[in-house]
């Protein structure tokens, strides 16, 4: 049965009134209309009509049929091409023959569920159109990202999940009991990526990052996927080229490719306006206090003024030269200005952040420094320090978050929807 030569739904639309077809799949709905059943039957490729009559399944199939098929029972369909303008795609399969692989229990997932009822049945989630089209939609941006990195030049590299010592602050990090010794989950990859550059010069990963994040917010996940390159003699305006370059490939590749899931989200979105815009943290500041919010210089931006600077950009836009007491120790100090790092945030509208990037510490003593003035201890770094030993070189990189990109993409209101499995601080189940 498993090699059995079968069509798929999407191939029976191109078929003529009067061809024979097999398909197999899930019926998605049944429905009884006098003498006649009505089944749309989805397989990976689409939905499409097939009609029973008792007359052509004999009386005993169609009535056990009739009685016990229920939604998501999985089937194999014979029967004829017929086309039918009330069909949905206006063909259907006028059905003469089928086999049922297993009948279905009352499907659980119905309307008037609570998210957490729904989040409970996640694992049955793939069944729907609609979720369905976000992850082809998240598949395009993967498969966008790293076709640009290979197109230009870029290694592909994968870094440990387990780690000793904090990237990005040990307020998010996750805790793990490594035998006899303490260890953590990664939270960035971008120390084991800065060690790949001195072999590589370009290099990118893709792979989960975890923060023990405890705000609940729509944009915050404990496990997320993360996209991060690093390259040697670069600067903070060559990563922002880069990092404009990828988001602009990638959401031209999805707004090329990916048009029938756009247009099942209901998602209308156009390819960017380019240049993106760069605005420096200082004149951010500014804005965002005309805007009557309160941040001062040194504070880092809040959801809320994040929310507000993102209503106001009409494409996506750097916010650059964020201060040193907002950023992690590793940054470069700006050489005009010392209190600020060459660092950025890529915004986009009515979203905010996708990508934390910069230009890193490659002075050996300045970076022992910088960790210093932040209360952390070089020895946890040793590692790290001595990548600025051995031919240390100017370098810059940036993280992108999938999951942001794909919210913004997709239009989808909370960032669970655009992983299969979401884990959030209340949610590590299915
Ligand atoms: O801004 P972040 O924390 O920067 C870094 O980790 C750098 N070390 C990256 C680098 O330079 N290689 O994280 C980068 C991006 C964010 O802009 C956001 O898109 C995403 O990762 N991100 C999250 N996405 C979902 N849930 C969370 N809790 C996230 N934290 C960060
Ligand atoms: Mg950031």
């Amino acid at each position: 049965m498993l090699n059995d030569k079968v069509d798929k739904v999407s191939q029976v639309f191109n078929k003529n009134e009067g061809e024979m077809v097999k398909v197999r799949g899930w019926i998605n709905n049944i429905r009884v209309q006098g003498g006649l059943t009505f089944i749309d039957l989805r397989d990976s490729t689409g939905i499409i009509q097939v009609t029973i009559k008792r007359s052509n399944l004999g009386e005993q199939l169609y009535d056990e049929i009739v009685s016990k098929a229920k939604r998501e029972t999985s089937l194999i369909v014979e029967g004829i091409v017929k086309n039918d303008p009330r069909a949905p795609g206006g063909k259907e399969i006028l059905c003469n023959k089928i086999d049922v692989i297993s009948y279905s229990e009352v499907y659980p997932i119905r309307k008037g569920l609570s998210i957490s009822k729904l989040l409970d049945l996640r694992h049955l989630y793939f069944r729907r159109t609609r979720f369905q089209s976000i992850l082809k939609i998240r598949s395009t941006v993967i498969d966008a990202a790293r076709e640009w990195f290979k197109e230009n030049g870029f290694f592909e590299i994968q870094c440990p999940t387990f780690i000793t010592a904090a990237v990005e602050g040990g307020a998010t990090l996750f805790e793990v009991n490594y035998f006899d010794k303490k260890a953590y989950l990664t939270q960035s990859s971008q120390f084991y990526l800065e060690a790949a550059i001195f072999g590589f010069e370009k290099v990118f990963t893709i792979q989960p990052s975890f923060r023990a994040e405890k705000s609940r917010t729509r944009k915050h996940l404990t496990e997320f996927w993360h996209i991060e390159a690093e390259v040697a003699f670069a600067t903070h305006d060559d990563i922002m080229n880069i990092e404009e370059e990828l988001v602009y490939y990638i959401i031209s590749k999805v707004i090329d490719e990916r048009k029938k899931e756009l247009e099942i989200l209901n998602r209308n979105i156009e390819k960017p306006k380019r240049p993106f815009l760069r605005i420096s943290y200082v004149d951010a500041i500014k804005l965002l206090n005309d805007k009557g919010i309160s941040i001062q210089f040194g504070d880092d931006i809040t959801t809320e003024a994040e929310k507000t600077l993102a209503k106001m950009i009409d494409r996506p836009a750097f916010i650059m030269y964020f201060p040193k007491t907002a950023r992690a120790f590793y940054h470069m100090p700006h050489p005009e200005d010392n209190r600020l790092t060459l660092s950025s945030d890529l915004y986009v509208p009515n979203e905010g952040e996708i990508t934390t990037g910069g230009q890193r510490v490659h002075d050996l003593n300045l970076l022992i420094e910088r960790i210093k003035e932040n209360n952390l201890n070089p020895s946890d770094y040793e590692w790290y320090l001595d990548l600025r030993k051995y031919g240390s070189v100017p370098h810059a990189g940036f993280g992108l978050g999938v999951e942001r990109l794909v919210k913004w993409i997709t239009g989808v209101s909370h960032i669970r929807e655009t992983i299969p499995f979401p884990r959030t601080p209340v949610r590590i189940y299915p």
